[in-house]
């Protein structure tokens, strides 16, 4: 569905992505895992059409999309949950619903919202309220709310935990299992790795804007490389001391 091939992408003299080679076929919830700083909000700003690619190609469907623009990919079926959220902190919860359906009519709007309302109860309960109102997980409900409203074929999620307790880090995913089981293709950034591989398929680890492994989740979750930089302190303390 998604193929990404020898992307590379600058800010000027630093070169944020280099070489980025991945695929995510129809179906798919693949998790991308790397530290703060690895490129992966530009990798996924780059695929939405958000920053242009230096060299390389991100074909869509078979389409290249690498020159699109954000509406057109939009459009082709492609949907952003950008990292922090961005909700519109003093719209209405439900303004901030209808904000994800600028490319179509208002008709289809109000039906898709209401579909989308039925899916996310606490969203529902409090669509009058204003968004800024709400805990950081109810925002990223809501920003993956939002999301939905476009009707796209593949959900990008940039770091959906940040920021988030754990409990509510398992809410937020157990959400996006739902979405992935009712057909939706994920690909999701992160630097929670034990999560984002939890519930993946697969997996690639980005380091330094490059792909340096790539696996099922359990080969990944298993992998000693991936225990030491990206399961935290209890591996270190562990097998480190
Ligand atoms: N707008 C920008 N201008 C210049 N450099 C940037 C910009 N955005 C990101 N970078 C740099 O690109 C690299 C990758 O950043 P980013 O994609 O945000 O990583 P991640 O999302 O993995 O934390 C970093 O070195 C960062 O400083
Ligand atoms: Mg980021």
């Amino acid at each position: 569905m998604l193929r990404v091939k020898s992307l590379s992408v600058s800010y000027g003299a630093v070169q944020a992505i280099m070489n980025v080679s991945l695929h995510v076929s129809h179906g798919e919830f693949v998790s991308l895992i790397g530290s703060n700083g690895a490129g992966k909000t530009t990798l996924l700003n780059s695929i939405m059409g958000i920053v242009p690619p230096k060299d390389g190609e991100i074909t869509f469907n078979g389409d290249s999309i690498a020159s699109y623009s954000v509406h057109k990919s939009v459009k082709e079926g492609l949907a952003l949950v950008p990292e922090g959220r961005r909700v519109f902190p003093n719209m209405t919860v439900y303004e901030n619903i209808l904000m994800g359906g600028f490319t179509r009519s208002s008709k289809e709007n109000e039906e898709k919202a209401e579909e989308i309302e039925e899916m996310f109860p606490v969203l529902k309960e409090r669509r009058s309220q204003a968004a800024g109102m709400l805990s950081g997980g109810e925002q990223q409900m809501l920003a993956i709310a939002r999301a939905l409203m476009s009707r796209p074929k593949m959900l990008l999620m940039d770091e959906p935990s940040m920021g988030l307790a754990p409990l509510v880090i398992k809410d937020v995913y157990e959400k996006l299992a739902g979405l992935s089981k009712s057909g939706l293709t994920i690909l999701l950034v992160e630097q929670n790795a034990t999560m984002a591989l939890k519930y993946a398929d697969r997996g690639y680890v980005l380091e330094n804007g490059r792909i340096v492994l790539q696996g099922s989740s359990s080969e990944l979750l298993g992998d000693n490389e991936v225990k030491r930089a990206y399961l935290g302190k209890e591996y270190k303390e562990k097998w480190e001391r």
